[in-house]
């Protein structure tokens, strides 16, 4: 029977399944761009509103995974082990994550995206290195994986092109806050990339695309039961992302705060950052094999930051994707921002709460992010946050640094600052960092909370 985009849009609208030949169309149509970009925005939009069953959304990443080229093992003889996270604003752990793993002896063929809505973009941020390559062929991939045990690597036309399509349609659309979207664009990348094991951050918190705690345990569990029904052990780790997560967010200034962190250097600032990277790579360390529990593969994560290997693995990494290391030597004067603003406190109180994705936009609008695909970025754009939640404040006391390449570029991130962060009287307990872990043994628990609104 031919199919018709049109009748499966409607069938999706009106809240009825799709088979899995329809699925299969929609997916071929956005990989090979038969079905135009109108059609595939209101099937996205269908699917944002209505949902997927377990069985259409196993249907689609599958379908999406296969929709290009897929890896084979990429380990050379090591167990591939990966971590991904759902989005945030200041998250920077896979700069630390991906050389901790390869120097604990794993492989980590790293495959990640761009600025997405407020979130940042890990290749944005390895592009203001001058000379990194993010686009490799698979060849090449295997060479840096061979030579440093990691890599990270932008998707190509080859690897998954339906998530290429649809997630950057999802951008403009507003459907990226999905759990049956961000699962399969996520998990069909992850899978295409033939791991052995598979960590995910899951955000939860002001700063997620699924904000509340519930919606982002549902997310976790779904990623879980895909990875674990193909075959790849997967761990979600929900952790918090209610306030900028480090000291810095943006491009060069979070490769700069990567470095320091990679450096075993210390700063306050920076702790959760640093916790939640020794979680996941604990995470990864143990289900690669290498440690008996996930404690102990924190344990070994520490080691490798504190022998300066996972460093050292950074810069080869950064070397062989073509990286100028003089310039990530020369620090923050390299790439140092033409213009510099304090957005200081109005009043004494406590730092209360935090819109992290109000903060996240602001990061974007100084220049970090585009407005439209395939813009270019600024390098220099980010911010500095002196503060965490729960700190008392002085009335006039700096809050955030902005930096950006062009002045007028202040107003909106000011005012977006202005709105996000709340200093009141009462004091506040800091937000946990580590939530909680959902794999194969609870995931169940969190698919079908009761009343919950993708019942
Ligand atoms: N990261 C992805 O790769 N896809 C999403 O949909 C969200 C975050």
């Amino acid at each position: 029977m031919t199919l018709h985009a049109v009748d499966l849009i409607r069938k999706k609208r009106d809240g009825e399944a799709l088979s899995a030949e329809e699925i299969r169309f929609v997916v071929e149509g956005a990989a090979r761009e038969t079905i135009p970009e109108e059609q595939l925005s209101a099937w996205l939009m269908a699917v944002f509103l209505r949902g997927l069953s377990l069985a259409e959304l196993d249907t689609l990443t599958t379908a999406m995974r296969y929709s290009g080229e897929v890896l084979d093992h990429q380990g050379d003889g090591r167990r591939t082990v990966d971590k991904h996270s759902t989005g945030g604003v200041g998250d920077k752990t896979s700069f630390l994550v991906a050389p901790i793993a390869a120097a604990a002896g794993l492989a980590d063929p790293m495959i990640s995206g761009r600025a997405l809505g407020h979130t940042g973009g890990t290749l944005d941020k390895l592009e203001s290195i001058p000379g990194y390559r993010t686009h490799l062929s698979l060849d090449e991939m295997r060479g840096v994986i061979a030579k440093c045990g990691c890599c990270i690597v932008g998707q190509t036309n080859n690897l998954v092109p339906a998530d290429r399509k649809l997630y950057s349609l999802r951008d403009r659309t507003a459907t990226v806050e999905s759990p049956y979207l961000i699962c399969a664009s996520i998990m069909s990348k992850k899978l295409a990339a033939g791991l052995d094991a598979l960590v995910i951050d899951v955000k939860a918190g002001s700063g997620a695309f699924l904000r509340d705690e519930s919606e982002s345990a549902y997310l976790a569990a779904l990623m879980v039961e895909t990875g674990e029904r193909a075959g790849t052990r997967t761990v979600a780790i929900q952790t918090d992302m209610s306030q900028p997560l480090g000291r810095f967010a943006g491009n060069w200034v979070e490769i700069q705060e990567s470095l320091a962190l990679l450096g075993n250097q210390r700063h306050r600032l920076s702790e959760d950052c640093r916790e939640v990277s020794l979680v996941l790579a604990g995470w990864m360390i143990y289900l690669g094999g290498k440690a008996r529990s996930a404690e102990a593969g924190r344990g070994i994560a520490e080691e490798k930051l504190a022998d300066g290997s996972a460093l050292r693995i950074f810069r080869e990494m950064v070397a062989a994707q073509g990286g100028d290391l003089a310039a990530l030597d020369a620090g923050a004067a390299f790439h140092a921002p033409r213009f510099r603003r304090r957005f200081c406190a109005e009043r004494s109180g406590f730092f209360s709460a935090c819109n992290c994705t109000g903060v996240g936009w602001a990061v974007q609008r100084l220049g970090a992010g585009r407005e439209q695909a395939g813009e270019p970025v600024e390098a220099q754009a980010g911010l500095e946050m002196h503060v965490k939640l729960g700190d008392k404040v002085e009335s006039g006391q700096p809050l955030v640094t902005l930096f950006t390449e062009d002045e007028a570029l202040f107003a909106e991130p000011e005012h977006l600052l202005r709105a996000a962060i709340t200093i009141a009287d009462e004091p506040i307990d800091p937000p946990t960092l580590i939530r909680q872990v959902i794999n194969a043994d609870n995931k169940n628990k969190f698919l079908k909370p009761a009343g919950h609104k993708y019942d």
